[in-house]
């Protein structure tokens, strides 16, 4: 049947109104889609400022996008971690995420969450697993930079080629892909350097705490600080071993250079003052990327395995009067 010539002019605006229908159509679709979608996110605890950012920064992230965030606090507890990753399957979220506190012991688990269907995104911190397909992808720091950072920064600092100096290496939580990474990364760069020893290398936990209770000890079996450099895994640590220092004529930059990474404004502000004379950041600041991936994952595209976020090194020689306030 030959079509009359009014036929075929209004064909093009016919054509026009059903691609325009189809798309608004699909996109409020898409929009109650997003708006439907669960996120369970088992957070490792609040050990650190560094820690409270990243889980407001996840919360700040998903209420933007109007997803719902079923939240956990696992207090530091592997264990308390499994639990909620089987309850938020039980609940059949659409998408798990969590930060591994440690590196092994999630294969039971991420085995229960693939056979329900659930994708699982791990942030900030790094897992081993026996069978890779047990997770989606990784966003987050990369810890073994951090560490190459921070020797980097010692490496420049010190010219002296007849001098020797020894490390006081705080590490953060045993076990965590994050302490893992920020010791071979800085022994990658000092161990080329022979003037550099690290004479003692202590668990602090990523606390405050530790930082402070490792400071006394080593004051009260020594008059005189018995190391030339603090390389410290978090700031919280290097704080608290500052915090020891105030008050004893050791003065902590000059006497002991201090260098840690997280880059919190306490540590910013250290800085500044000439008590501490490097920070590697490591940004806490993902959700929206975070956020992003999932929302790619539930309509069905694919993501990439490993996302690095971007990270400064501060150091004694940088003018910072300009830096922004960094909200942790
Ligand atoms: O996993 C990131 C580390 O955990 C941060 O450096 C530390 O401050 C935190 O608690």
């Amino acid at each position: 049947m030959k079509s009359t010539i009014i036929q075929r002019m209004l064909f093009p605006l016919i054509c026009t109104l059903l691609i325009f229908s189809c798309t608004k159509k699909q996109e409020v679709e898409l929009n109650q889609i997003q708006k439907n979608i669960i996120v369970g996110f088992s957070q490792i605890g609040a050990e650190s400022a560094w820690r409270t950012c990243n889980t407001q920064s996840m919360r700040d992230a998903a209420s933007a996008s109007g997803i719902q965030l079923l939240y956990d606090n696992a207090e530091q507890k592997q264990e308390n971690q499994i639990k909620a990753i089987r309850s938020f399957i039980v609940y059949q979220v659409d998408v798990i995420v969590f930060v591994p506190i440690v590196q092994d012991g999630w294969d039971n688990v991420l085995r229960e969450a693939k056979d329900a269907g659930i994708p699982v995104i791990i942030i900030d911190r790094k897992m081993r697993v026996a069978d890779e397909s047990l997770f989606t992808a990784y966003i987050g720091a990369d810890h073994v930079e951090e560490g190459r950072n921070a020797a980097r920064f010692l490496l420049k600092k010190f010219k002296d080629e007849n001098q020797n100096y020894r490390i006081l290496e705080i590490l953060g939580t045993a076990g965590s892909s994050v302490a893992d990474g920020r010791y071979t990364g800085f022994r990658e760069i000092i161990n080329t350097d022979k003037r550099f020893t690290i004479t003692t290398s202590i668990d602090g936990d990523f606390l405050r705490s530790r930082g402070k209770e490792i400071a006394e000890t080593y004051l009260m079996e020594n008059t005189k600080l018995p190391f030339d450099i603090l390389y410290s895994h978090n700031d919280g640590m290097a704080l608290g071993f500052l915090d020891v220092l105030e008050n004893t004529p050791i003065l902590p930059g000059k006497d002991i250079v201090i260098v840690s990474v997280d880059a919190e404004q306490a540590a910013i502000d250290a800085l500044k003052e000439g008590k501490i004379n490097c920070v590697v950041e490591c940004n806490p600041k993902i959700g929206d990327l975070v956020i992003d991936m999932v929302k790619q994952l539930t309509e069905g595209k694919s993501i990439p395995r490993v996302t690095y976020v971007n990270e400064n090194v501060f150091t004694e020689w940088d003018d910072l009067s300009l830096l922004p306030l960094r909200g942790y």
